[in-house]
């Protein structure tokens, strides 16, 4: 029977009003100032970096197809039921009169993070299929789907088909899905996404791509022989503050760069030496499916040294603590790298480091640190000279934030609250980010921000970085340039995103070796230290999974 939902315009108004969004620069008005081009550098950010590029957040850039069906009720569905649907035509080809279409997405991992990224996608497309291996989120994923079409009074989307087996929903319906979100754990994205490309489906996956670096040149390679649109899952590079950022000191905003010191107050879930404890398994996880591509073990929880603070959120790996443990996940460097070392990585021109110094605590084979700090070396360019790149991460051994040291340019309290947060030291001044996405970047000392701010007024500091067309949507920017291959490709596709999500594994290669590593990127080999190209491939690929 088909249902009737009251339309609420206040949905709708959230999406399209920006009115309360945070500016990127304390103590200015909105839109107060502009590139000497004309271009609001708030009414940019905050509104017509959509319509720039022909895009209105104001409706769906594509119409829904007449074809359509009726909507079904979500959750009677279950997974593997046949599907006697039309899923609509297949847009896998760039190139392609795609103009005016709706994308068939699938989502695997579909809880967690998963759930957010459906959202980002789910009202300008259809969302066919929803892949979990855990029954009960499964189903709440499903529901919050169909509340999103509620709220907005949508009553003609159809139920996606879920599953808890990505293989068995390929086998099935391939040919019904255009673009594939891979939002699992980090030791199921390789496997995940390869699937997808071997069905030549774009794909979306979440940072830090792979959690090895022979996965993320392979699905680098594997997604350029497919031809597909490729996006990785760190938002910050779809933001305007990391093209302020790049923009200003690569027309010399604050002199010379000499550093660029970054950290971040993860892991905020257990690390160090952890113990295995055997454990009952819950009744709605498919452990099985949830190992992938792992070799097959009981399932386990942990226990946490009494000296370290315990769980938040329990003692299993699954969901969300995997990322302390070096099989399934990639430590708080691999949790947050992507994001903070991003405007980095940007900055100075995607280049890989040569050499990567680490201290860390106590680690184990199974575990990644509790605190770090990395020294990437970077090699001199045209643009900046030879430099180094600092990482500190997690709690120091007194229990306070494992922080680098303040430039002095930095106000203390500005310092003291960012949790997270990058530095990139000039001769002449500091670009500050207090968080992990280089959103809302400020140079200090405040007098050269004053002068810089004028200079871009004047024209002197230039707009030189293409604008996302879909700010702090990964997804949707996907999405949009998949139907809009004319237009250019996302933010963080993976000629961009792999070899940042290199660049940021490295510093696991030297926490895992426990010494410096020198890395040479044309051979993909450490050169110093043989032992630790063990940790540059995982160990071993469980059978049907590749
Ligand atoms: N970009 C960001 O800001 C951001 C934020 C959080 C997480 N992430 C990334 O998102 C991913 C997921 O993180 P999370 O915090 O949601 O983890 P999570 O463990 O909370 O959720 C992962 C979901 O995937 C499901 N899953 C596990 N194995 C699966 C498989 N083989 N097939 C299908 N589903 C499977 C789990 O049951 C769970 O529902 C990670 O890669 C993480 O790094 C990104």
């Amino acid at each position: 029977m088909r249902e009737r939902w009251a339309a609420r315009p206040s949905a709708q108004d959230a999406r399209t009003s920006t009115a309360n969004l945070p500016l990127p620069f304390p103590n200015c008005a909105r839109g107060d100032f502009r590139y000497s081009s004309g271009e609001a550098l708030h009414a940019s950010f905050l509104q017509s970096s959509h319509s720039l590029h022909g895009y209105s957040p104001n409706k769906p850039i594509h119409p829904m197809p007449s074809s359509h069906l009726s909507r079904r009720r979500f959750l009677t569905q279950t997974a593997g039921v046949a599907a006697a649907t039309v899923l609509g035509p297949n847009l896998l080809l760039r190139g392609q009169n795609t103009a005016g279409r709706r994308l068939n997405i699938a989502v695997i991992g579909a809880s967690g993070k998963g759930a957010v990224d459906t959202s980002k996608v789910a009202l300008d497309h259809n969302i066919v299929a929803l892949v979990d291996v855990d029954s009960t989120r499964l189903a709440t994923a499903a529901k919050s789907l169909e509340k999103k079409y509620v709220d907005i009074g949508d009553t003609t989307q159809q139920a996606p088909r879920l599953y808890a087996d990505f293989r068995k929903m390929f086998d099935e319906m391939a040919n019904g899905i255009d673009a594939v979100i891979v939002s699992t754990p980090d030791h199921t994205h390789y496997v995940a996404a390869m699937w997808a490309l071997k069905h030549k489906k774009h794909v979306a996956v979440q940072k830090p791509l792979c959690n090895s670096i022979w996965e993320i040149r392979d699905l680098h390679r594997a997604a350029k022989e497919a031809g597909v649109m490729t996006q990785m899952g760190n938002q910050g590079r779809t933001m305007e503050g990391q093209r302020f950022a790049k923009e200003w000191i690569d027309q010399g905003a604050i002199g010379t760069l000499q550093e660029i010191r970054l950290w971040t107050n993860r892991p905020i879930w257990p690390q160090g030496p952890l113990t295995k404890v055997a454990a009952e398994k819950p009744a709605n996880l498919d452990w099985d499916l949830w190992l992938s591509v792992e070799p097959t073990e009981p399932y386990f929880e942990f226990e946490v040294p009494s000296n370290q603070p315990q769980p938040k959120r329990g003692k299993s790996v699954a969901p969300f603590n995997w990322r302390g443990w070096w099989q399934f996940g990639s430590g708080a460097l691999g949790d947050m790298g992507c994001h903070i070392m991003d405007a980095s990585f940007s900055i100075l021109g995607q280049a890989i480091p040569e050499k990567i110094e680490v201290e860390s605590s106590p680690i184990s084979d199974l575990n990644a640190p509790v605190w770090t700090r990395l020294r990437y070396h970077f090699a001199a360019t045209d643009k900046h000279p030879a430099l180094v790149v600092s990482w500190h991460d997690g709690l120091g051994d007194d229990g306070k934030p494992n922080k680098p040291e303040r430039d002095p340019r930095v106000p203390q309290e500005a310092f003291d609250k960012a949790t997270s947060g990058m530095m990139f030291i000039g001769t002449d001044g500091v670009v500050f980010e207090p968080d992990a996405y280089c959103e809302h970047p400020v140079i200090f000392p405040e007098e050269r921000f004053t002068d810089v701010k004028k200079e871009m007024v004047g024209g002197k500091i230039k707009q030189t970085e293409k604008r996302s067309p879909m700010p702090d949507n990964p997804q949707g920017e996907w999405a949009h340039y998949i139907v809009h291959p004319d237009k250019g490709v996302p933010s963080s596709n993976f000629d961009y995103a792999a070899p940042l999500a290199e660049f940021v594994s490295l510093g696991n290669l030297a926490i895992r070796s426990k010494e410096a590593i020198q890395w040479d990127a044309k051979a993909g080999k450490v050169t110093n230290v043989e032992a630790a190209n063990r940790f540059v491939k995982r160990a071993s690929y469980r059978s049907g999974w590749i």
